[in-house]
This record gives structure tokens, C-alpha cells and sequence, in this order.
């Protein structure tokens, strides 16, 4: 039976490291960490993590602000407020929620953001940067990952690490992340033919493809390390993962549940970020 990586406990104890940071850079150098968080439109999934970032900046000290607007707006006001905050100096951390309604242009909107403030790692010298190996940020799911692999002392260096899922948010700046790591990486996605053939290789397997239950044991090699990055709403409502939990797990060395795996970890790095900006800041006063 695969060991479940307790994605809820590793996050506390980030989160807890979070808070002495705070502390330790308000006494020293009087300032708050600030968060500003975007959100366009009514997604009710987005509204959820919108609402779970601003509870977890409160938690550690974090003051964060929202900025609630219309799916109407249009870029060019979106950009305006980008703009008004990025010079604001209580403001180190700006989040524009994504999706962004079709008609914004979003790429546009994510060039504004200030490079020192991009604490979603989205802007395109990031994502660059992760290319050379010098980002600023680095993006808060595949970071998360990261992070729990060091916390269980999973070796990356020579893995075969397999990827399903080449999205912008997860699955391309996860392949770049270990590939900095020494990682032997494939990407495969939603065009792949036979997906089995790539995943049942995998030493590690990343699934942020958004399709439950995509990953069944018989694609899974015995003694895998299996990341489940989907989070996929059923109509009971409850929450299910890319991967066949169950069965998988039985295989697998390690495995991340649905919920309590990785999304934990996901809010947790943007504290991470949002703080060491604020550090960064701190230090340039
Ligand atoms: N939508 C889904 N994941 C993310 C994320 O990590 N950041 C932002 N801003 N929007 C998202």
C-alpha cells in the first residue's frame, strides 16, 4: 500500500514557518506583507479559491486585499488597476484569478502585473526564467509539488518523471521545475496516443489533466510515486482526483489524495512567494 503524502500536514508546517517570517519582518523592518487578489466574474470554483487564499493570508499575518469586479469589465480598465497597484507600496504580492472571462485580453493583463509583484509566477519573464533558471517566482502548484517531494525525501535527480497535462498553470512549469532538478521529463496530453504507454514508465507521475479517475493501476508502474493534481467537482458534489485512488494506491509507493493533497500546498506557496516579496521589498527600503 502506497504512503499517502499528507498534503494538509506539510502545508501546516510551511504555514506555520510563514507566520514567524511575518512576525520577524514586521518587528524588523515595520512592514506587512500584502496580497492583492483579482477576481472577475461569478466562477463559483474561482470565488472558492479566492476565498481560501484570503483566509490563508489572514492566518499567517498576511493583509490582503480583493478586488471583486463584473465579467464586463473591460482590459483596459483591468489593466488601470493593475497599474494604481503595482505602485502601491502596501501592495507586494497581485493574483488575477484565472479564468479571466473570454473576451479580456489575458496575456496582456498578465504582462502588467510588475515583475516583483508577480507572485503567480504567470508574467512571461517568469515563465522565462524558468527556462534559464532565473524566475523571480516560482508558479504556486508545481512549486507546491516540489515541495512535497522534498518533504518525503523522493529523490528527482535521473527519475523518469511523466507528466499528463501541458497546461500553462501546472503541467509546462512542472516539467521545467524538474527538469532543473536533473529530471528524465515527458509531457503527455489530451493529442497523446496511448497515454498508458508513457505513464506505466513514470518513477514519478504528475496528473493535472482535469478528467477523473484518467489514471487506472494497469497504467501505473508498482512502486511509482503518483501526484493527483485534479480537482474535479462530481454532480453529488464531492471532490475527485485525476487518478483512481483505490487502485492506485495499492500500487503506487506514494500517492496524493482529493482533497488534502496538493491544493493545500498551492495556497500555501503563494503565501510563500507573497512573503518573500515582501522581504525583497523590505531589504530595498
Ligand atoms: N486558476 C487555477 N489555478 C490558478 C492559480 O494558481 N492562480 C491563479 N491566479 N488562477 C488560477
Amino acid at each position: 500500500m502506497a504512503k499517502i503524502i499528507d498534503g494538509k500536514k506539510i502545508a501546516a508546517s510551511i504555514r506555520s514557518d510563514c507566520k514567524i517570517r511575518v512576525e520577524k519582518l514586521k518587528d524588523e523592518s515595520g512592514v506587512t506583507p500584502g496580497l492583492a487578489v483579482i477576481l472577475i466574474g461569478e466562477d463559483p470554483a474561482s470565488s472558492v479559491y479566492v476565498r481560501n487564499k484570503i483566509e490563508a493570508c489572514k492566518a499567517v499575518g498576511i493583509k490582503s486585499s480583493s478586488y471583486r469586479h463584473d465579467a464586463d469589465i473591460t482590459t483596459d480598465e483591468l489593466v488601470v488597476l493593475i497599474e494604481k497597484l503595482n505602485i502601491d507600496p502596501e501592495v507586494h504580492g497581485i493574483l488575477v484569478q484565472l479564468p479571466l472571462p473570454p473576451h479580456i485580453d489575458m496575456e496582456r493583463v498578465l504582462e502588467t502585473i510588475s515583475i516583483d509583484k508577480d507572485v503567480d509566477g504567470f508574467h512571461l519573464y517568469n515563465v522565462g526564467g524558468l527556462v534559464v533558471g532565473k524566475m523571480v517566482f516560482s508558479p504556486c502548484t508545481p512549486y507546491g509539488v516540489v515541495k512535497m517531494l522534498e518533504s518525503e525525501n523522493i529523490p528527482v535527480e535521473g527519475q523518469n518523471v511523466v507528466i499528463v497535462g501541458a497546461s500553462n498553470i501546472v503541467g509546462k512549469p512542472m516539467a521545467l521545475m524538474l527538469m532543473a532538478r536533473d529530471a528524465t521529463v515527458s509531457i503527455c496530453h489530451a493529442k497523446t496516443r496511448d497515454l498508458a504507454q508513457f505513464t506505466i514508465l513514470a518513477d514519478i507521475l504528475v496528473v493535472a489533466a482535469g478528467v477523473p479517475n484518467l489514471i487506472i493501476p494497469q497504467m501505473v508502474k508498482t512502486g511509482a510515486v503518483v501526484i493527483d493534481v485534479g480537482i474535479n467537482r462530481l454532480p453529488n458534489g464531492s471532490l475527485q482526483g485525476d487518478v483512481d485512488f483505490e487502485g492506485v494506491s495499492k500500487k503506487a509507493s506514494y500517492i496524493t489524495p482529493v482533497p488534502g493533497g496538493v491544493g493545500p500546498m498551492t495556497v500555501t506557496m503563494l503565501l510563500v512567494n507573497t512573503i518573500e516579496a515582501a522581504e525583497r521589498h523590505a531589504v530595498q527600503k
